[in-house]
């Protein structure tokens, strides 16, 4: 895994703020399409940036409907009445339900010849109860690959006549929402008849609400049959605009409802049209402290600080419930999150893929055909939790670094299917476990102050010199050359280390006065220089970051461990005068020292560490100078907590 492939998510300490929600994908998507139906031209507002929306963009460009992006999230749409200008195309539609599905209805009754597909898991996801349906309308689909399945090739329809057809409601709600849609393209009056209990509902009153305002008004009869009247055609509005998306402020909910909030998300509310936003009954089941307005939702954590266990039929708001599922981790008791079937064919079968990740961070998990159970650990553990380029699981994930550890995220950037900035947008409503980052020149005294900080603040701290120090002690031990990256990589991975106070233990052994060596001082200064061996550290140096805080010190604490540090310290001194403590050092502990030479091995090794191509000596961007020629270990250390506190 190279470092751009994760995401490391320090341990967080709580969370407030306000976020505003981007574009629902569900009304993006719907909204996209039936504007390219309709007969004028609608200009959409408030889009949805991201993979599954400019799939939908594509394709439509791809069938020759013009699409103009007026502004960041403003499209214009010329509408062609459902007669595409490209009669013959090829559509790459990646792993987008709501593009693929719709899509395949619309182009199956418009008289064309289409060829539709995805990625690799798009054609694992089941297509056959829609292709059936549309069948039966007398629509021409080829199954290219395998039966029930994408890709599909799609030519004109030979139409039936057929009055009233129906559709399985179990596999999934866009199987309905794609025939309603392509309805209206028919001109005369069709029946959809639901078979078997029709899952995810909410997101049929997305479609009925959608179609409406594009002046189709479908009769139903309950969750059983819907009527497209004859002569249903779709007009633009002209102005549309696009709800916040009521999934994707789950995340951010939930983070007020762990973290303490509030956290207000703006875009959703009590008067939207998305299902999900049910999600927020769901976090006050759990305790968590709702409130909200027609346009605003805001969670707070329970008025007694914990979040209980809940028991809850989630079929009505199957994305968001995935956040439940890690909200779990933070409740007291099992939480069963039932009638879930929906998540096996998803963008990835999320059932099996939450509790295999639930169980890494240490739940107690059970998974059935339909159901999830989620006992949590008395402390979560840190986990390189597994996405699977499914964007919820690294949304959701995110909320485990509520953690005592934090929690990394590999492949990060499988957000962008729907909400492409997710992270930054979290980084502002969280507060992570400070860090105070100190660096300088050797025998700068940094070493001192930044324990001494540490101590005053009741924080960690983290000598990172000492990690190399003991690999190079490490190394000796086990006969690993100086030179051979890999062995010392391998063993910067397994090697244990403890600081207990002033004691530091090695693989269970005590560490002597060695380590504070020149010859290990040596050793240290050549292990550093290796790219992996500083890589391989990584994870060690993040694993110090515990609350309430941490001192850290070293060489790219402020840089490449920890760029996030609220206070950055560049520490120096003048080279006479680090001479000078280092003389006096030694001398207190009765050893032997010519100040001259002491001069110059400092000269010699500022120059070294300066000119060094890995982690030189340099005061990072936004680090604060402290000159400490003039003043005393004490007045140095009563310099940084005012700094700190001024933070
Ligand atoms: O601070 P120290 O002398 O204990 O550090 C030992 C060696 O490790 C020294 O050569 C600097 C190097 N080092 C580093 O490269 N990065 C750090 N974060 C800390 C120390």
């Amino acid at each position: 895994m190279t470092p751009e492939n994760f995401l490391d998510l320090p341990p967080l300490l709580g969370a407030r703020g306000t976020i505003r929600l981007p574009g629902s994908k569900s009304i993006s998507n719907r909204i996209l399409l039936l504007s390219a139906l309709a007969q004028g031209t609608t200009d959409i507002r408030d889009v949805l940036l991201s993979d599954d929306t400019e799939r939908m963009l594509d394709g439509l460009r791809k069938l020759g409907v013009v699409v103009d992006q007026l502004e960041s999230h403003v499209f214009r749409v010329q509408g062609c009445g459902g007669d595409f200008p490209v009669k013959d195309a090829e559509l790459f539609l990646g792993n987008a339900g709501t593009a693929f599905r719709p899509l395949t209805a619309a182009l199956a009754l418009s008289g064309g010849h289409y060829k539709l597909s995805g990625v690799a898991r798009m054609h694992e996801r089941p297509i056959g109860d829609l292709v059936d349906a549309l069948r039966a309308l007398g629509a021409n689909i080829d199954y290219l690959v395998n039966e029930s399945f994408p890709p599909l090739e799609v030519f004109p329809a030979t139409l039936s006549g057929v009055a009233r057809i129906s559709v399985s409601g179990e596999v999934s709600s866009q199987f309905l929402t794609a025939l309603l849609m392509a309805l209206p393209l028919l001109d005369r009056e069709v029946t959809v008849e639901v078979v078997g209990e029709l899952i995810s509902k909410p997101y049929i009153e997305i479609t009925l609400a959608m179609m409406a305002r594009f002046g189709v008004a479908v009769q139903r009869n309950g969750w059983r049959s819907f009527i497209v009247a004859a002569g249903s055609r779709y007009v633009s509005p002209g102005v549309m605009y696009v709800e916040g998306d009521a999934s994707s402020a789950s995340y951010f909910l939930a983070v007020g409802a762990v973290g303490g909030g509030p956290v207000r998300v703006e875009g959703v509310g009590s008067d939207s049209i998305q299902g999900d936003v049910r999600f927020v009954d769901a976090l006050a089941l759990m305790g968590a402290q709702i409130e909200q307005g027609p346009n605003w939702m805001e969670a707070r954590a329970p008025v007694d600080g914990k979040l209980k266990a809940i028991d809850l039929d989630c079929n009505h708001i199957p994305d968001a419930a995935m956040t439940l599922a890690v909200a779990a981790l933070f409740a007291e008791g099992t939480t069963t999150l039932r009638n879930i079937a929906s998540w096996r064919v998803k963008e990835t079968d999320r059932i099996a893929a939450m509790a295999t990740e639930l169980r890494k961070a240490g739940a107690t998990v059970e998974e059935g055909a339909d159901y999830i159970r989620i006992t949590p650990p008395a402390q979560i553990r840190h986990a390189a939790i597994d996405t699977y380029e499914d964007h919820r699981m690294a949304m959701c994930f995110s909320l485990a670094a509520f953690g005592a550890e934090g929690m990394r995220i590999n492949e990060p950037n499988c957000v962008a299917k729907t909400f492409p900035d997710y992270f930054a947008r979290f980084h502002e409503v969280v507060q992570a476990v400070p860090v105070i980052a100190i660096d300088g020149p050797s025998a700068s005294g940094k070493g001192t102050v930044a324990q001494r900080v540490a101590t005053k603040l009741g924080f960690h701290f983290l000598d990172s010199g000492a990690l190399y120090r003991l690999l190079a002690m490490a190394a000796q031990r086990d006969g690993v050359a100086l030179t051979d990256e890999t062995g010392l990589a391998a063993l910067a991975e397994r090697m244990e280390i403890r600081f207990e106070g002033e004691q530091i233990w090695l693989d269970g052994a005590l560490v002597g006065d060695e380590l504070r060596g020149e010859q290990c001082a040596a050793a240290a200064s050549n292990v550093a220089s290796l790219p992996r061996v500083r890589a391989a550290l990584l994870n060690k140096q993040h694993a110090f970051r515990r609350a309430p805080g941490l001192v850290a010190d070293g060489r790219d604490m402020a840089s490449v461990v920890f760029p996030d540090a609220v206070l950055k310290i560049f520490l120096t001194a003048s080279a006479e005068a680090r001479a000078d403590r280092r003389y006096k050092q030694l001398k207190e502990k009765g050893m032997d020292a010519n100040i001259a030479a002491l001069l110059l091995d400092i000269r010699v090794r500022d120059e070294r560490d300066t000119r060094r191509s890995v982690a030189p000596l340099q005061q990072a961007p936004g680090a604060n100078l402290l000159d400490t020629t003039a003043l005393s270990i004490e007045q140095a250390v009563q310099e940084v907590l005012i700094r700190y506190s001024a933070k």
